[in-house]
């Protein structure tokens, strides 16, 4: 019987970290992709250390880079034939305007677009596999940020919008994947993990103001493991959330705006051609 194989990205924190955890007892290989190895080690080894027959690889992926995304897809592609589920986690908050090393918004760049090339080069193999299963980690901050152009490198800054319209590229990316390639058995799922209380947004603020804001805001924000749980049910039971978006495990209508084919055409379109790539 061939090994299952999980690929995740943004493992070393937060919902991922939670989620790789609980999903390591029902894969026999595992794929760190990472941007900081240490962290990345200091994960295997727990892994390791609960499942001693369970198999980590470690690969640096900086999602920000689309010169890093491209090697590590390489990297992939030359060690595994097939991956059984990708789950396209990593993601970050900014709340100032800061460029990609391409030249894109920060978290375009991040949240979007390089989790849409990663995904774009590994969807061969994850279609060679029997599983065929890909989990786009969005938000339910896609409701307020209708996507507007220019898309990549938008005229007006503010973080809310930002980080909603990224995410919001996330459903139109796990929507087309949907569409294009569910006649070829990928299920894919977009999830919402709720609110959860994880390191996100608090490097770019500064460790005291991220700890006060989600101080404040902490009877609101579910735990790690209460948060994950979205994913992994995602992942274990593709028969009822495959196709469909997931509000912290209920499968949910989408806003009207995240589900306009037209503007997601049109955003897709900008992206392959932004991309250079042909087709999703
Ligand atoms: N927390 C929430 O309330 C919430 C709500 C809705 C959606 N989400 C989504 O959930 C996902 C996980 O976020 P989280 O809340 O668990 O945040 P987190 O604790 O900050 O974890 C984010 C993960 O993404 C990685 N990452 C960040 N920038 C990266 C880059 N340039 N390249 C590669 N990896 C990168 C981080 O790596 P390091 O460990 O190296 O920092 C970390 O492993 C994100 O997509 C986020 O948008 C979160």
């Amino acid at each position: 019987m061939s090994e299952s194989i999980l690929a995740i990205t943004g493992p070393t924190s937060g919902i991922g970290k939670a989620t790789v955890k609980a999903l390591a007892a029902s894969f026999d290989h595992v794929l760190l992709l990472c941007r900081n190895l240490t962290k990345g080690e200091q994960l295997k080894q727990e892994l390791l250390s609960a499942h001693p027959k369970l198999t980590v690889t470690l690969i640096h992926c900086d999602l920000s880079d689309l010169s890093s995304v491209n090697a590590a897809a390489t990297e992939i592609r030359e060690q595994f034939m097939y991956i059984d589920c990708l789950v396209n986690n990593a993601g970050m908050v900014s709340t100032s305007r800061k460029q990609s090393v391409d030249g894109y918004e920060l978290m375009m760049a991040t949240n979007y677009l390089g989790p849409f090339l990663l995904t774009h080069a590994l969807l061969p193999i994850v279609l060679n596999s029997d599983r065929k299963q890909i989990i786009v980690v969005s938000s339910g901050a896609y409701k307020f940020a209708p996507m507007k152009a220019p898309f990549f490198n938008p005229k007006h800054f503010d973080p809310i919008t930002g980080y909603g319209r990224s995410k919001l590229g996330t459903l139109y990316l796990a929507q087309e994947l949907h569409e294009m390639y569910k006649n070829q058995g990928l299920r894919t799922t977009a999830v919402h993990p709720g609110m959860v209380s994880t390191n996100i947004g608090k490097n770019n603020v500064g460790q005291k103001v991220g700890d006060l804001v989600f101080g404040l805001l902490s009877p609101f924000f579910v735990t790690v493991e209460e948060g994950s749980q979205s994913v992994i049910s995602a992942v274990q039971q593709p028969e009822v959330y495959a196709g469909v978006y997931s509000d912290e495990g209920t499968v949910t209508a989408v806003k009207k705006h995240g589900s306009d084919f037209k503007m997601r055409r049109t955003f897709i379109d900008a992206t392959l051609k932004e991309l250079n790539l042909s087709t999703l």
